[in-house]
C-alpha cells in the first residue's frame, strides 16, 4: 500500500466518529509540499470545524488524539490554523526503503482487484502515410497499456485502424486513373500515398474554386457592413466596440479562406500536368466516394483492389511501430465490424432509441440536439455505428471491464455522444473513458507541419531524432580518452536515445495541453528530458563498473540502509513512493505524473550523489547503504522508464 493510502486508512479510523462522509476528507492527506511542514500533511480539520462549528485546532488536536500512526510517524504536530504535519520514523523509511531495494516490483504489489482493460490507441486510418498526429495516441496509449499491465490488470490493446473509410476510395480511384505501374511495383505503399495525395489535391481543388466566388461575396458584404458598424459605432460603446472586433476577426477568417482557396487553385493551374488531370476528372470527390459506397455494398472489383492494398498499408505501419517499439495485441481495424453494423442500427431502432431525422437514422440524447448518425440518408453507415460495434464486441466477444479511448480531444463529442447511446444502449456496466489529447504544435504557434505545409511524416521524424541523437552520442564518446563504443553500439544507443526523446517529450506534458515540438528541448542533457534520465542510469552504472561491483550480488545481499543525511533521506522518501507514482498515473490515465516522478527522484539523486561520498563514505556499512540506493536509484529509472516505453543503456 502507497503512503498516502496508509495513511489514509488510519485516518479513516479517527476521522469516523466525527463524520459521515470521510472520502472527501481523506483526499485531503497529502504529501507536503515544503518539508518544514513535515513529510505529510492532512488539512481535513479546516472544513470539519466549520461543518461541526468548532474551532479548527480543537479538532486538528480531537483527530491527532485518536489518530495511530505512531508506529509509522513521529508525534503528529498541530500547526497555523489547524493544519496536520506528519514527519515519518526514519526507521520506518529506512526499513521500506530497505524491503523494496531487493524487489524487482520496486514495492508495488498487483492490484486487488485486476481488470480487462481494452486500450484502443494509434487506430490510424490507412492508406496514407503516419504523421506527427498519430504519434500522441500511439506513445500515451502505449504507456498507458505497460502501466496498467505492471499494476496487475489484464490489458488487451487494439489498434482500431481506419481501414474502411473515404481514404479507400479515393486510393481506388486513383489506382484506376492514375497510377503509375512501375512506381507501384516498386513500392505500393509509396504509390498508393501518392495517389491519395493526388485524388485529395484535384478533390480540393474543384471544391476550392466552386467556392471561391461565394467566398469572394461574403467578403465583400462583411466589408460593407463593418465600414457601416464602424461609421456608426460610439467609441464609449463598450459593447459595440466589443462586436466591432469580433466582426474584423470574422473578415480576417473568410480572407483567410479565400487565400487558402487561391493557392489550392494556384498550384493545380500552375502545373500543366495537374491541370490536365484536373479537368479531365471534374466529379473526383463524388466519383471517390462512389467507389467508397461500392466497397461498401459488397463489389467484387473494389473488393479485391482492397484486399490487395490493404496488407501493404499494414506493413507500413508496422514498420514505425518497429521502430517505435510499439505492440498490440489486437488490430481489428473498421472493416473488421462491417458484417455488424446492419444489426446494430436495427437493435436500435427495436429498443426505439434510433429515429428518422431528415432521412438520416439518428440517436438523441435528452436535451441534447446533437444527432449521433448511425445511418446516412444513402443508407452507408458511419464513424459512430462502427464504435457502436465495436463497443457490442469488445464487452460480449472480449469480455471487457473497461475501454479507454486514446483519442484527439476534438473527438471529444463523438464520444460523448458513444458512450451515452452505449449506456442507454443497455452496456452500463462497461465503464469507457475517452483519453484525450492536444495537438502538436511547432515553434510558429500552428499545428506542426513541413515548410510545404505538409504533414510531418512519422517516419521522418523517428529518422531525424535518431540521426540528432547519433550526433550526441558521438561527440559524448569521442570525448572519452578511451572510446567505449563500437559503431553498432553507437547506433543502438542513439535509437534509444532518440526514440526515448521523442517520447519523454509528448508524454512530460499534460496530455489535454497542446505541445510545441522543439528539436533542442527535446534532446538536451539537462533538465525533464529522457537523454537527462538515460544519462543518469548510465552514470550509476559507471560508477558501479569502476568499483568493480555487481549490482545483481549488491541487490541479492542487500543491507540496511542509513538515513545519516538529509539528502538520504530525501532521497529514499521519494523512492518508496513508486508505488504512489503508479496510482497517480493510473486514477486518470496520466503519463505525465511518472515522468514527473522520474524527474524529482533524478534530482533528490543528483542531490544525494553531490553531498555523499560513495566511495569515502566514513563506514563500509555506510558505503553499502549508499550503493543500495545508487542500485535502486538506477532500476527505479530504468523501470520507471520503461513504462514510458523508453529504454535505457549502461554506457551512453
Ligand atoms: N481512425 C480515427 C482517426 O484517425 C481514430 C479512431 C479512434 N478509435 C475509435 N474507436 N474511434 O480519427
Amino acid at each position: 500500500m502507497s503512503i498516502t493510502s496508509l495513511l489514509r486508512s488510519r485516518f479513516q479510523t479517527a476521522l469516523a466518529p466525527l463524520a459521515d462522509d470521510v472520502a472527501p476528507l481523506l483526499e485531503m492527506i497529502r504529501p507536503s509540499q515544503d518539508p518544514k511542514f513535515g513529510d505529510f500533511q492532512a488539512n481535513c480539520a479546516m472544513p470539519l470545524a466549520k461543518k461541526l462549528g468548532k474551532a479548527p485546532r480543537d479538532i486538528a488536536a480531537e483527530i491527532v488524539a485518536a489518530l495511530d500512526v505512531a508506529d509509522l510517524c513521529e508525534t503528529p504536530e498541530v500547526a497555523g490554523p489547524g493544519f496536520i504535519n506528519l514527519k515519518l520514523k526514519d526507521d520506518w523509511i529506512a526499513e521500506r526503503v530497505r524491503s523494496i531495494a531487493g524487489d524487482d516490483r520496486l514495492g508495488v504489489a498487483p492490484v486487488e482487484q485486476p481488470k480487462h482493460v481494452i486500450v484502443d490507441y494509434s487506430s490510424p486510418n490507412v492508406a496514407k502515410p503516419m504523421h506527427v498526429g498519430h504519434l500522441r495516441s500511439s506513445v500515451i496509449g502505449d504507456s498507458i497499456c505497460r502501466t496498467l499491465k505492471f499494476a496487475g490488470h489484464k490489458v488487451t490493446s487494439d489498434n482500431h485502424i481506419g481501414d474502411w473509410g473515404t481514404q479507400f476510395g479515393m486510393i481506388i480511384y486513383g489506382y484506376r486513373n492514375f497510377v503509375d505501374d512501375a512506381a507501384y511495383q516498386a513500392d505500393p505503399v509509396a504509390e498508393l500515398a501518392r495517389l491519395y495525395k493526388l485524388v485529395n489535391q484535384l478533390s480540393d481543388y474543384h471544391s476550392a474554386a466552386a467556392k471561391l466566388p461565394e467566398l469572394k461575396q461574403k467578403l465583400e458584404q462583411q466589408q460593407t457592413d463593418l465600414a457601416e458598424a464602424e461609421a456608426a459605432a460610439d467609441p464609449a460603446d463598450k459593447k459595440a466596440k466589443k462586436k466591432l472586433k469580433s466582426d474584423r476577426k470574422a473578415v480576417d477568417a473568410t480572407r483567410d479562406a479565400i487565400k487558402s482557396a487561391e493557392e489550392k487553385i494556384a498550384v493545380v493551374d500552375g502545373d500543366a500536368a495537374l491541370k490536365t488531370q484536373a479537368d479531365a476528372h471534374p466529379d473526383i470527390a463524388k466519383a471517390a466516394r462512389q467507389e467508397t459506397s461500392k466497397l461498401h455494398a459488397g463489389d467484387a472489383d473494389n473488393q479485391k483492389l482492397w484486399d490487395e492494398f490493404l496488407p501493404a498499408c499494414l506493413q507500413a505501419l508496422n514498420h514505425v511501430y518497429d521502430r517505435l517499439g510499439v505492440k498490440f495485441d489486437l488490430t481489428l481495424g473498421e472493416s473488421y465490424y462491417n458484417p455488424m453494423l446492419t444489426d446494430v442500427v436495427s437493435g436500435l431502432k427495436e429498443k426505439g432509441l434510433a429515429t428518422e431525422s431528415d432521412g438520416a437514422t439518428c440517436v438523441f440524447q435528452p436535451g441534447n440536439d446533437a444527432p449521433f448518425i448511425v445511418q446516412k440518408s444513402d443508407g452507408a453507415y458511419t464513424y459512430a455505428t462502427t464504435d457502436l460495434a465495436t463497443i457490442q464486441y469488445r464487452v460480449e466477444e472480449l469480455k471487457a471491464d473497461e475501454i479507454l479511448y486514446v483519442v484527439d480531444k476534438r473527438q471529444s463529442e463523438h464520444f460523448n455522444l458513444l458512450f451515452e447511446t452505449c449506456r442507454r444502449w443497455g452496456y452500463e456496466n462497461v465503464t469507457c473513458q475517452h483519453v484525450s489529447f492536444g495537438t502538436v504544435m511547432g515553434k510558429d504557434g500552428k499545428p506542426f507541419k513541413t515548410r510545404s505545409g505538409d504533414n510531418v511524416g512519422l517516419e521522418s521524424l523517428i529518422e531525424e531524432a535518431i540521426g540528432r541523437a547519433k550526433s550526441i552520442v558521438d561527440e559524448n564518446d569521442d570525448r572519452r580518452e578511451t572510446p567505449m563504443l563500437d559503431d553498432s553500439q553507437r547506433a543502438d544507443v542513439a535509437e534509444i536515445v532518440g526514440t526515448g526523446g521523442i517520447k519523454y517529450a509528448d508524454l512530460h506534458h499534460n496530455r489535454d495541453s497542446d505541445y510545441t515540438f522543439d528539436w533542442d528541448k527535446m534532446l538536451a542533457t539537462s533538465g525533464d528530458t529522457a537523454t537527462y534520465m538515460q544519462y543518469a542510469y548510465a552514470r550509476i552504472c559507471g560508477i558501479f563498473r569502476q568499483l568493480e561491483i555487481d549490482r545483481d550480488s549488491l541487490k541479492t545481499a542487500g543491507g540496511e540502509v542509513l538515513l545519516s543525511t538529509p539528502e538520504e533521506r530525501a532521497l529514499s522518501l521519494q523512492l518508496i513512493q513508486f508505488d504512489s507514482a503508479i496510482e497517480s498515473v493510473l486514477t486518470d490515465y496520466r503519463p505525465n505524473m511518472m515522468t514527473a516522478w522520474l524527474f524529482e527522484t533524478a534530482g533528490r539523486f543528483s542531490t544525494f550523489y553531490a553531498n555523499c561520498s560513495v566511495q569515502k563514505a566514513e563506514s563500509p556499512e555506510l558505503k553499502n547503504s549508499r550503493l543500495v540506493l545508487c542500485d535502486l536509484m538506477a532500476r527505479a529509472l530504468k523501470t520507471g522508464l520503461s513504462l514510458l516505453g523508453i529504454q535505457t543503456a549502461e554506457v551512453l
